[in-house]
């Protein structure tokens, strides 16, 4: 295999959502820059561009995940709170069906196997959701927005940027992981960011180095063979 197909390919085979990082390896600057340099050679319609990338740490992460955390654990006590943190875009389908939502109930459940969550064991349940909100324990957030006035297409060019971010950081040693979970918080972060209001947040990446003993890092995903999901016509 040709060299550079080889390292592509193993970059990209080798990214995985990490849910346990290195609190106290911190990333450099100079790394996320780098980072975000090549990352932003993403394709965007028409060239727009149209990612903001808000990166935080020390502090400042302190300060976001202490409010999101609060914020949540208000939810968890009384739900019906749970109305005002709605996100401003549906990620996920409002009914599912076969077979996504097949494949939604086997991560989750091959995800709390591994860490000892059974049926029921709504406490440990919070606690994991919870664990998003402490970025994993990663240094390092990486906040993404879109200015409203942009179409949905625009979703699409950051979710490239945003893959992206996770190769070249892969490619860097470091590891990563997506997260939707805190559009529901949107609020409290873009106050704490303080980003104009004319900005929405589209998603978060935790980004650090991956605590390799942690055995909720020894999660890998499985995947449709390509037969599966593609069509080919002459
Ligand atoms: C846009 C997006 C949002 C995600 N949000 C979360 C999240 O909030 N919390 C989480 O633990 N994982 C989140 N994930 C990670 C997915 O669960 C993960 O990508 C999927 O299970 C495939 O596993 P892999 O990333 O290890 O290949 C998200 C992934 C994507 C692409």
């Amino acid at each position: 295999m040709d060299n550079i197909q080889y390292i592509v390919d193993e970059v990209i085979g080798s990214r995985h959502s990490v849910r346990a990082f290195l609190p106290d390896q911190p990333v450099s600057k100079s790394i996320i820059e780098s980072i975000l340099a090549v990352s932003s050679r993403a394709p965007s319609g028409t060239n727009t561009q149209p990612w903001k990338v808000y990166v935080v740490s020390g502090k400042k992460r302190d300060e976001i995940v202490e409010k999101v955390c609060n914020a949540q654990l208000q939810v968890n006590a009384d739900p019906s709170l749970k109305e005002q943190y709605t996100e401003t875009f549906s990620y996920y389908p409002e009914k599912w069906i076969s077979p996504y939502i097949d494949r939604r109930r086997e991560n989750g459940w091959g995800l709390y196997g591994l860490l000892n969550i059974q049926r029921g064991e709504k406490e440990k349940m919070a606690a994991q959701q919870l664990r998003n909100y402490k970025l994993f324990d990663a240094p390092v957030g990486i906040f993404v927005t879109v200015n409203k006035a942009m179409g949905i297409g625009a979703k699409m060019d950051i979710a490239m940027m945003l893959q992206n971010i996770m190769l070249s950081a892969k490619a860097r040693g470091l590891d990563t992981c997506p997260q939707a979970a805190w559009n529901h918080f949107h609020q409290i972060v873009l106050d704490s960011l303080n980003a104009p209001d004319d900005e929405e947040l589209v998603c978060t990446i935790a980004l650090g180095y991956a605590d390799k003993n942690a055995p909720v890092n020894t999660f890998h995903t499985p995947r449709e063979p390509v037969e599966n999901f593609t069509t080919f016509l002459e």
